[in-house]
């Protein structure tokens, strides 16, 4: 489907998944060179919970991706590789706002999705959510 031919509504569910999957790819970049910089005894657990992250945020992007060229999208990417700050807790408060922007996001692209009558879609987004809003409570809990 060409995408003069897309509703003005699909359209926008498109452009807001693929705003996702760069939030996602930047994301994923950022904790593995977030993983790689943590030393020490002390932040092991840090370290830990960012490299376990990774592999969650990979799988965000994926679904995204593959989601977006089945609404007849393109991914596009445009990822931001600003690098994670040198401090770990500046690392941690950065990124716990950063997943509760990503959960606000995904409850907005479940309601898109809701509309659009993608009921896969709706729960995917909802999940993804509930995903970034228990990244976030870690981060706050690891923070103390
Ligand atoms: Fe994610
Ligand atoms: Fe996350």
């Amino acid at each position: 489907m060409s995408a003069a031919k897309m509703s003005s509504n699909r359209e926008e569910l498109i452009q807001g998944l693929n705003h996702a999957l760069n939030r996602e790819v930047s994301t994923f970049l950022r904790y593995m060179i977030s993983a790689a910089k943590i030393k020490g005894i002390v932040n092991a657990p840090v370290r830990d919970m960012y490299a376990a992250e990774v592999k969650d945020e990979i799988g965000h992007a994926t679904y995204l991706a593959d989601k977006i060229v089945m609404l007849g999208g393109n991914p596009v990417l445009n990822p931001d590789l600003t690098p994670p700050a040198d401090d770990v807790l500046e690392m941690l408060k950065y990124d716990i706002a950063q997943e509760k922007i990503d959960v606000e996001g995904y409850m907005k692209l479940a309601e898109m999705a809701d509309r659009e009558g993608l009921a896969e879609l709706k729960l995917r987004m909802e999940d993804q959510a509930a995903d970034e809003a228990s990244h976030a409570e870690m981060m706050t809990r690891l923070l103390g």
